[in-house]
């Protein structure tokens, strides 16, 4: 954390020799179409599906996935709830020491880079998909341009499906040793993704009040999987996210089971600045969040929301599906070299689908 500064310009130097113009060609391209199915070389393969069991005790509950992908990652604190015990299962099963399973799950709350959208169709039917970008600063494999860690981290992703009494509570994609949640939709109720927010005031200051002992927000990771495994309606959900304290600023992109309810939280970590509703009825068929604030300019070397609002406005409300929404996801730089998975979920319906990516050259690297 400390060197962050330095990692920011490291950042910003690769930035300059890399191109100054991520919105211009080979970088960008126009919205793509009819890349769903998905087939060809931005797809890198299905992801597999594991059953997390909660009446498990959480010591026992991720054995039989981390059995099958250990991961090739100290700080040690007191988490919450279930979490400390399963991240203890998971050490043991894994034979990777406990600090460093802690260490990779609170580096998932810092470094997601992401691109999230509900949509509204004409008969006010709700879909949700999510590209999850993450692999930044943490080293670049100059032999086929990619980023290390995003290479790594896919074929740790698994598909994941949180029962109880042998029913699905749940379904969720995330990363193997990862024990909160960024992407997920409890069927027929709700869809919840989490996109960072960065470089505002307070951004790592609660990590460090919580390592110094002040244990009064929520991970960000943490409050969406809380959410997903007992929320019980949009309103409830809307309502925690809104208003539990967390520990560093987000977006929660949530979206209902039935019209206008989809919605981007935009929260600092005490409350939330602003709520951005669906309203067809004013012509805001779909809500669309990166990771910067709506009523600011996207970082002027980072702006995924332009060629993702453009894609949309051309698709229409009439037209919009998982195929469409799958051609936005899929649209450079919306789709890039970070990109690890791409998520669409129909609450209504009970479909939830993940594929695997990848961002072949000429591909900016985010
Ligand atoms: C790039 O190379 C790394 C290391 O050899 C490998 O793990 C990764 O799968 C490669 N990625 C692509 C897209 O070829
Ligand atoms: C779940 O199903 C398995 C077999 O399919 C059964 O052995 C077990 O008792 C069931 N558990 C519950 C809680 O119903
Ligand atoms: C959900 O609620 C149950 C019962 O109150 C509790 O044991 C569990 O820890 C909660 N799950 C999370 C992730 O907070
Ligand atoms: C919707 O999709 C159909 C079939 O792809 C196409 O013919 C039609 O022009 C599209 N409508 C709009 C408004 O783009």
């Amino acid at each position: 954390m400390l060197g962050l500064g330095r990692l920011t310009f490291v950042l910003l130097a690769a930035a300059a020799t890399c191109a100054l113009a991520q919105q211009a060609p080979p970088w960008t391209e126009d919205c793509r179409k009819s890349t769903y199915p998905p087939s060809g070389p931005t797809y890198r393969g299905p992801v597999p599906w594991y059953t997390i069991n909660l009446d498990l005790p959480p010591y026992k509950r991720w054995q039989e996935l981390m059995a099958h992908k250990a991961p090739a990652p100290g700080l040690l604190g007191s988490f919450p709830g279930p979490y400390e015990e399963e991240m203890k299962g998971i050490a043991a099963v894994t034979d990777i020491p406990l600090g460093e399973i802690i260490s990779f799950n609170i580096f998932y709350e810092i470094f997601t880079i992401c691109t999230s959208i509900i949509t509204e169709d004409k008969q006010g039917h709700l879909l949700h998909g999510r590209n999850m970008d993450f692999g930044i600063f943490l080293g670049w494999n100059v032999n086929n341009n990619t980023w290390v860690v995003t290479e790594e981290l896919k074929p740790l992703t698994v598909n994941l499906d949180f029962q109880r009494n042998n029913h699905t509570v749940f379904r969720a994609s995330s990363f193997a040793g990862y024990v909160g949640i960024l992407t997920g939709f409890r069927p027929g109720l709700f869809s919840l993704t989490l996109n960072e927010r960065f470089g505002t005031n307070g951004g790592y200051v609660g990590i460090i009040e919580w390592i110094l002992g002040k244990k009064d927000a929520m991970w960000i990771g943490f409050i969406v999987r809380s959410v997903l495994e007992n929320g019980t309606s949009y309103e409830e959900a809307k309502n925690i996210l809104t208003k539990t304290k967390i520990l560093a600023p987000a977006y929660f992109i949530l979206g209902g089971n039935k019209a206008g309810e989809g919605c981007v939280i935009t929260r600092d970590r005490k409350q939330a600045l602003d709520i951005y509703e669906l309203n067809p009825k004013q012509d805001i068929w779909y809500v669309l969040q990166t990771n910067y604030d709506r009523w600011k300019s996207p970082f002027f070397l980072d702006d995924r929301r332009t060629p993702a609002k453009k894609c949309l406005n051309r698709i229409t409300q009439e037209n919009i599906s998982f195929a469409t929404i799958y051609d936005v996801l899929s649209t450079k730089p919306v789709l890039n070299k970070l990109t690890v998975f791409t998520t669409l979920m129909d609450v209504t319906k009970g479909q939830f689908e993940t594929y695997l990516r990848d961002c072949p050259d000429p591909c900016i690297g985010w």
